[in-house]
């Protein structure tokens, strides 16, 4: 690719990309494994897709790791889980480090084990000075907690005099979600089949594009990823308005 291409590409990148990483439990099972064997290879296509996304120069990567909802799943599975999640942010820190990556992460996380969350803490204070991509962990995450908490907080602001009632728009309810400081995800991405969304960013996917693949989060590839970034740059946003609209409000290309 010559590095005028390089360019138009990286022009047109999504800023945000989301992933609902589902299918791990299915992919094991499918070969006759244990799910937690699936959720350990999920944990190779966190790496794999983190630094694809870095190298295509997005800056927001949320990955949907574990829901408000997961909790509810056997106690073995979601002790498998916190163990793994630890166990894997602890191993890849010197990378995140050298690859220019921070971590970020949202949910209600006083809900999860004290050791896990002392490892994600750590890495997210280590890696505090990255500019490059910002990794960001859904975990203990839901749209309706998210929501809630942000509800519960206006109310308390309006009531102690700190908002009025009357300046609340879009605007200050984004900036009451756990994702205040990032630009809403441009392209929503869901592994393993399903076309639901699952309590996922319900807020702040309003306009995001939709890509649901079957293929399991396991066997999700650096270029599975690429194609559906590929497949985001070809969509028409737009965003209530007609496709003329769009066109017209483009900058022409200089001829010369
Ligand atoms: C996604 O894979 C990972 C988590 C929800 C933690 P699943 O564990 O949901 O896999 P399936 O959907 O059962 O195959
Ligand atoms: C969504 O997957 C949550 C994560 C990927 C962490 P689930 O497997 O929990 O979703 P449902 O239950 O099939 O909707
Ligand atoms: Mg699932």
């Amino acid at each position: 690719m010559n590095s005028q291409s390089h360019e138009t590409d990286r022009n047109s990148v999504p800023a945000h990309v989301a992933i609902i990483m589902d299918g791990n439990g299915r992919w094991a099972q499918a070969r006759g494994l244990d799910r937690s064997e699936g959720h350990v290879e999920g944990v190779n296509t966190v790496r794999k897709i983190t630094e694809e996304a870095s190298e295509l120069g997005i800056k927001y990567l949320t990955l949907y790791a574990f829901s408000t909802e997961n909790w509810n799943r056997p106690q073995q599975e979601v002790d498998m889980l916190m163990h793994l999640i630890g166990i894997a942010i602890e191993r890849e820190t010197p990378d995140l480090i050298k690859n220019n990556v921070r971590l970020t992460m949202i949910g209600d996380v006083e809900r999860m084990p004290a050791e896990a969350l002392e490892r994600l803490r750590g890495c997210i204070s280590r890696t505090a000075h990255c500019t490059g991509l910002t990794l960001n962990l859904a975990l203990s995450y839901s749209s309706r907690w998210e929501i809630t908490d942000a509800v519960r907080h206006i109310a308390a602001d309006v009531a102690a005099g700190r908002l009025k009632e009357l300046d609340i728009d879009e605007n200050i309810v984004s900036a009451y979600m756990a994702t205040k400081d990032m630009p809403d995800p441009d392209l929503l991405i869901r592994t393993g089949g399903d076309m639901r969304v699952s309590n996922f960013l319900l807020w702040q996917i309003a306009y995001a594009e939709l890509y649901f693949t079957q293929t399991h989060w396991p066997d999700f590839s650096k270029e599975d990823f690429r194609n559906a970034v590929a497949q985001f740059k070809g969509r028409e946003r737009r965003f209530g308005l007609t496709g003329e609209q769009i066109k017209a409000s483009q900058t022409p290309k200089k001829t010369v």
